[in-house]
């Protein structure tokens, strides 16, 4: 963090009935509880989160919780620990806790530890609160964010899973302090994403702020995630469940998992498989006649500037991304389904796209 100066927090509602919750974004947060406790309810919290984390962070959230039946329960660092294994033995965690339904899980961590406890929550006694607090970049722009919860299976990533929206998201950019520069980037994709599908003026904003954002200055990065969270709020209200608007979401989705499963999770960031599949969505569509190359080039300019990657990795083949795309769930009836653009802004469903055109893009981009 670049400056020492207080910043207030910031508070932005998801708002979706009785179901509505706040996002606070600011410093300091796990350690006040002034700012969380209110939305626990019951007796019982049960604190997941993960071996890098926990270290780091666990003491600050547990000394809040005096006067409550708290323990936490850890799985080890990695997407390959997003199972159900795990969220069967976060149940028994919660089980020899002796939860009641008014128990409460607090996520601590990124989108793995929040998506496995957002889903452990939503399986306990048919679904009890949970509380996300992020601690990457990603997590608070995006997973915590809007109630999507899950685990993978050896089949595919994201398979199983339910809507169960948190009670609350406490987003403490303090704790970004520690989290590596590259995830910090890979964060950052997923905040151009938003601009990108649905807001000229942000994207313009973010290109303005650029280096400020890719130095971690405190001031602009507080408004660049409340930005994007403001955004994504919106989607959400909207469409919570996904039967429209918000699959716009996955701008360079279908791309990036082809990218992150060729490259067997280890060689890409989700976020970093989002920004090339971004520039390759740019670039089909504007193989379509849908968008125009300067539009294309203002996002791969954005993207180099917060040090993302443009370009996908070397030995990976055309042909064999596009048989990954076809098992996107997005697809329907066997035809690829993407989320393409008509320029920033601008993000449109578009069913049946013709692979010939999908494959040249990949041709084109591939060494
Ligand atoms: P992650 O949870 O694996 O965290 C990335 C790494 O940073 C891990 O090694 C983690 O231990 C470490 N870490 C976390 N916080 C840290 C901190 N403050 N300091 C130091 N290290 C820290 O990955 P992610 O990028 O946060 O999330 C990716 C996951 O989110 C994927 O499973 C993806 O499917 C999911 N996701 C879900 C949604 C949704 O809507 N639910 C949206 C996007 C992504
Ligand atoms: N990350 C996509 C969504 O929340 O819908």
């Amino acid at each position: 963090m670049t400056t020492a100066t207080a910043h207030s927090t910031r508070h932005i509602d998801v708002v979706l009935g009785a179901r509505s919750y706040p996002v606070s974004i600011g410093q300091g947060l796990l350690g006040d509880p002034g700012h969380w406790r209110h939305a626990l309810r019951g007796r019982h919290v049960l604190v997941i989160s993960n071996r890098t984390v926990a270290p780091l962070y666990l003491d600050r959230v547990m000394a809040g919780l005096d006067g409550l039946q708290a323990s936490s329960f850890l799985i080890d660092d990695g997407e390959a620990h997003k199972t159900f294994a795990n969220v069967g033995h976060a149940l028994t965690a919660l089980a020899q806790l002796g939860a009641t339904r008014d128990a409460c899980i607090i996520a601590l961590g990124g989108g793995v530890v929040g998506d496995l406890a957002g889903f452990t929550a939503a399986c306990w006694m048919r679904g009890i609160d949970f509380i996300q607090m992020p601690t990457t970049l990603l997590a608070m722009v995006d997973s915590s964010v809007g109630g999507k919860t899950g685990v993978n299976l050896p089949a595919g990533k994201n398979l199983v899973g339910a809507f169960h929206q948190p009670r609350a998201v406490i987003a403490d950019i303090d704790t970004l302090a520690s989290l590596p520069q590259r995830e910090y980037c890979a964060g950052l994709a997923e905040v151009v994403k938003g601009a990108a599908i649905g807001d000229i003026e942000f994207f313009h904003w973010l290109e303005q702020h650029a280096d400020a954002l890719a130095a971690r200055d405190t001031a602009t990065l507080i408004e660049a995630i409340a930005r994007k969270v403001r955004y994504k709020a919106g989607v959400v209200a909207r469409d919570e469940t996904e039967q429209g608007e918000r699959a716009l979401l996955n701008l360079g989705h279908s791309f990036g998992h082809a990218l992150e499963t060729a490259g067997k999770y280890t060689a890409l960031l989700h976020g970093e498989g989002v920004a090339i599949g971004m520039l390759l969505a740019a670039r089909l569509s504007e193989r379509l006649g849908m968008s125009g190359a300067a539009d294309t080039a203002r996002l791969q300019r954005l993207l180099q500037q917060l040090s993302l990657p443009t370009t996908i990795p070397p030995g990976m083949q055309a042909q064999a991304l596009l048989a990954l795309m076809h098992l996107d769930k997005k697809n329907l009836a066997g035809t690829l389904r993407l989320i393409l653009w008509r320029g920033i802004g601008q993000a449109e469903i578009v069913s049946g796209v013709d692979e010939a055109q999908v494959l040249a893009v990949l041709r084109e981009n591939t060494r």
